[in-house]
């Protein structure tokens, strides 16, 4: 955490409490090139990415978001170098471990989404644990995407409710927007309204690719392991200007 971070516990006077987001989702990009800046290797990155990942999940929970979803690891990520790809998943489990008592002390409520099915079985563990013992924690819900991918949770979402069509349980005409939302992996999270991207990108890079309709977008320049408090006050202030119209007229 920088000096300028430490400064930051409470929310900044010039943020409107009741005009925050209430979820926000972050696209944490640039932790090779942060990297590479530095002459180290990529993973370091990876490691200082987890720091500020840490800290920008304290500072929600200090300011008062509902919730943060972290996009970790996407079902496209399988294709960088497998030690890369190894060290990430050693890395999801070791972090997962090492900050459970603090997830429960500062009643984080985690979980993971995407095909957790084909993940390593020790950090399925891992998940399973964490999810079951932070599932009644409320100051926040923290959602960490995992071998996630848009496309994919909504074809999943598609099967599960044509299935239930199939059987008899439900029919054609009672399919609507909350029905179809109740079958996502963020089921009984709000709504997103903001969507951050770090490191300078113009992409979606199929993340929530329903919940991102009507959440507004914030992109920087900044490299997700030098995105701090100051970093994310900078994205609320921006979010609050916003004039956010729902495709109405005011
Ligand atoms: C993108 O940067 C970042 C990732 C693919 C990994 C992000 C994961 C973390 C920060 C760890 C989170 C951990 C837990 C347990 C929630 P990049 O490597 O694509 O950067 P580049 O575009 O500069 O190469």
């Amino acid at each position: 955490m920088t000096v300028n971070s430490t400064l930051l516990q409470k929310l900044p006077a010039d943020l409107a409490q009741d005009r925050l987001p209430r979820h926000v989702a972050v696209i944490m990009d640039g932790n090779g090139r942060w990297a590479k800046q530095r002459g180290l290797p990529r993973i370091m990155g990876h490691r200082r990415g987890v720091d500020a990942l840490k800290d920008i999940l304290r500072c929600c929970k200090d300011w008062g978001i509902q919730a943060l979803t972290a996009y970790a690891f996407s079902t496209e990520n399988w294709g960088r170098p497998i030690e890369e790809v190894d060290f990430l998943m050693t890395l999801f489990e070791r972090v997962l471990r090492q900050e459970l008592r603090e997830m429960m002390e500062e009643d984080v409520q985690i979980r993971f989404v995407g095909n957790l099915s084909a993940l390593p079985k020790s950090l399925q563990g891992e998940i399973e644990r964490s999810m079951e013992q932070t599932r009644e924690n409320r100051s926040i819900q923290f959602t960490v995407a995992t071998n996630y991918g848009g496309r994919q949770e909504i074809l999943q979402a598609c099967r599960t409710i044509a299935q239930k069509v199939q059987d008899g349980l439900l029919s054609p005409e009672a399919i609507d927007e909350a029905l179809f939302e109740h079958h996502l992996y963020t089921a009984g999270i709000s709504d997103l309204d903001l969507m951050i991207r770090t490191s300078g990108e113009m992409r979606i890079s199929n993340f929530l690719l329903w919940q991102v309709a009507y959440a507004e977008l914030y992109v920087t320049d900044t490299l997700w392991p030098d995105f701090d408090r100051a970093e994310l006050h900078r994205a609320l202030t921006s979010y609050q200007q916003r004039d956010r119209r729902f495709g109405k007229v005011k």
